[in-house]
């Protein structure tokens, strides 16, 4: 972290307390039941050892938590220190919540109930070229959410390499699938949004060009072939008008990247935010995002 810019992912970090709860509202019942069968199975009374990637303040380990049983160790990894310190001050006081103990040392929170020891160790590294393969090992489940339209198929096929190699599950949330929609319509909807799809496929550091909207179907491949046996289910936003900090982060992020793609188009693309925010403004507005979630089991692993 640099001393002169304490937080640069404050931003982000806001943004992803913003839509925690979308997040989990969307989620597969289905597949998170089958990922931490497998994990459980797999680690046979022994803590579930699980390696989240692109980790970000932690709303994926907080979802999953209640779900894989009464001994856990978590790998939490981002390339962000600050999000990692954000995700410790969020989870402690989310324990805290429901009765449970927790304590932050050097890095690591560590959990207690009457039914739960759970062990959280924070890792920041640049996830980018994998170079450090050692965070997959002895895992029963790797995961990510929200992470991944921003990496390449090749990434992915190391991924899931790697997941075979150490008999892992494996469990994306939270998959950008290119579907936005907006109501009411714009005029200009349709343009905006395929430059904003543009963008989803450029590359984010992540092993090169983003899969962006094809991660889903880039997941399947790299995993089947594996082998593998894939499953994926929807997992939408829908988001009415009390949510209107949430619309109007991503109205914002779509014309920003839509700007950045098509720098001649920056007056119609300013023009169409505009108009977005008045609708929101008014109450009016509905964002519909597409997302899948996918969960990977070897064959010798339940898969529901
Ligand atoms: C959209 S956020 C999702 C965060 C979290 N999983 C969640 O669902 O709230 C993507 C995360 O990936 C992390 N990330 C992006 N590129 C990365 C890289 N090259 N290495 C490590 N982390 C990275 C970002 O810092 C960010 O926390």
């Amino acid at each position: 972290m640099t001393t002169s810019n304490p937080t640069p992912n404050a931003e982000l970090s806001g943004w992803l307390k913003l839509r925690e709860a979308a997040d989990a509202a969307s989620r597969s019942n289905a597949l998170t039941a089958v990922a931490a069968g497998a994990a459980r199975a797999a680690a046979d009374g022994a803590p579930v050892r699980v390696l989240d990637l692109g980790t970000g303040a932690g709303s994926n380990l907080r979802f999953l938590i209640p779900h894989l049983g009464p001994r856990q160790h978590w790998l939490v990894v981002d390339r962000g220190e600050d999000l990692l310190h954000d995700l410790l001050m969020r989870t402690a006081p989310w324990a805290a919540s429901r009765g449970l103990s927790a304590a932050i040392a050097a890095g690591r929170l560590t959990i207690a109930g009457s039914d739960l020891e759970c062990v959280v160790e924070t890792t920041a590294m640049d996830l980018g070229p994998l170079a450090d393969r050692s965070i997959f090992e002895d895992r029963q489940l790797v995961t990510a959410s929200a992470l991944l339209d921003l990496v390449s198929p090749s990434w992915l096929r190391t991924v899931a390499g790697e997941c075979r190699r150490h008999g892992a599950a494996a469990l994306f949330t939270i998959i950008y699938n290119g579907h936005n929609a907006c109501a009411p319509e714009d005029t200009a909807d349709g343009r905006v949004l395929a430059l904003f799809n543009e963008h989803q496929r450029t590359d984010k550091g992540l092993g090169g060009p983003a899969a962006g909207p094809s991660a889903t179907e880039a997941a399947r491949l790299a995993f089947e072939a594996e082998g593998f046996t894939v499953r994926s289910e929807p997992a939408d936003w829908a988001i009415g008008p009390d949510s209107a900090e949430m619309q109007r982060y991503l109205i914002d992020g779509w014309a920003g990247a839509a700007r950045e793609v098509s720098p001649d188009d920056a007056a119609v693309i300013e023009a169409w935010r505009l108009r977005r925010l008045a609708v929101v403004e008014a109450g009016a507005s509905h964002l519909a995002v597409g997302h899948f979630d996918l969960v990977a089991t070897r064959s010798s692993q339940p898969n529901g």
